[in-house]
């Protein structure tokens, strides 16, 4: 689906005949697939013998760039790492709040040079509040800012010590949510936060406690099918308007539309591979 809207100068893109959805310029960081590869196997979706197409990859990265571009974000890039093949997947190399950025210990050693390689950038790029944090935590795999709190998973990656560290380094409240389905091993492959106050989740991917979590703080979340949840399709990126998800996510494609979202469908199928798509390719850099 063509995006049509784009971001006006003041920020809004109010269409009373559409929505009055209103999306927000967002600044991005992503990390072009040159050396994406599924050589190693740290989840159930990669399978090192299947054979991956780095050039298709990187045509389908480059989609997803210039989606956001086209729709009025900023996109950052940080250097792609030879023999870092999921260096692609941004969204775990810190979590930016506030300008704060808080670092990423991988719990894989095939990830772990990923950590101070992104921190490099931060520091390069005129960041000044950085931790480089005591516990291991995947960054914004695992930490979704939801308005002024941040939801937290563990159960496969993140350390539970971690959510407490990132909320005394941030400041804001760290609600920590339980996955119990491997298949589902960071937040942003279960949950995608929509708006401020809103979020998209497929519940059996959380444990019984964390459900109730999350129907209590979110009582009119988008609620995911199975078939959605297998295609990735909760692993978004919303500007509050505009929600790029996978395309095979119909469902959820149907239900956002009908709250007055703009679902964009992204072809991500090679970074999903190696368990990655929209989400997975995006760190946001928050300001204050
Ligand atoms: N192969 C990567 C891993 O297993 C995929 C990371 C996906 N990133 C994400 N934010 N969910 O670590």
């Amino acid at each position: 689906m063509p995006v049509t809207d784009t971001i006006t100068p003041n920020g809004s893109t109010y269409d009373a005949r559409q929505s009055s959805r209103v999306a927000t310029r967002r600044r991005l960081l992503m990390c072009r697939p040159r050396h994406y590869d599924v050589t190693y196997s740290i989840n159930p979706w990669m399978n090192p013998s299947r054979g991956t197409d780095t050039a298709l990859a990187l045509r389908q990265w480059e989609r997803l760039r210039e989606l956001y571009l086209e729709l009025g974000h900023t996109v950052e890039e940080i250097d792609p790492v030879e023999g870092l093949p999921d260096m692609v997947f941004a969204a775990n190399g810190a979590a930016v709040v506030d300008g704060k950025v808080f670092g990423a210990r991988f719990r894989h050693v095939e990830r772990t040079a990923e950590g101070p390689a992104y921190l490099r950038w931060f520091e390069e790029h005129g960041y000044r509040d950085l931790l480089w944090p005591e516990h291991i935590n995947e960054g914004e795999g695992d930490f979704l800012t939801v308005g002024r709190r941040i939801l937290a998973g563990t159960g496969f990656r993140t350390d539970v010590r971690a959510h407490t560290e990132a909320q005394e380094f941030f400041g804001l409240p760290v609600t920590s949510l339980r996955l119990v389905n491997p298949e589902y091993y960071h937040l942003d492959t279960a949950l995608a936060v929509l708006s401020n106050d809103e979020v998209m989740y497929y519940p059996e991917a959380f444990s019984p406690g964390s459900q109730a979590v999350l129907r209590a703080l979110f009582p009119n979340a988008v609620i995911a099918t199975a078939e959605d949840a297998a295609v990735f399709g909760l692993n978004a990126f919303s500007d509050g308007r505009h929600v790029l998800l996978p395309a095979a996510a119909t469902g959820l494609h149907t239900q956002l539309r009908a709250r007055g979202f703009e679902p964009v469908g992204v072809e991500l199928t090679e970074l999903l591979k190696a368990g990655g798509s929209v989400k997975c390719c995006t760190l946001e850099l928050r300001e204050r």
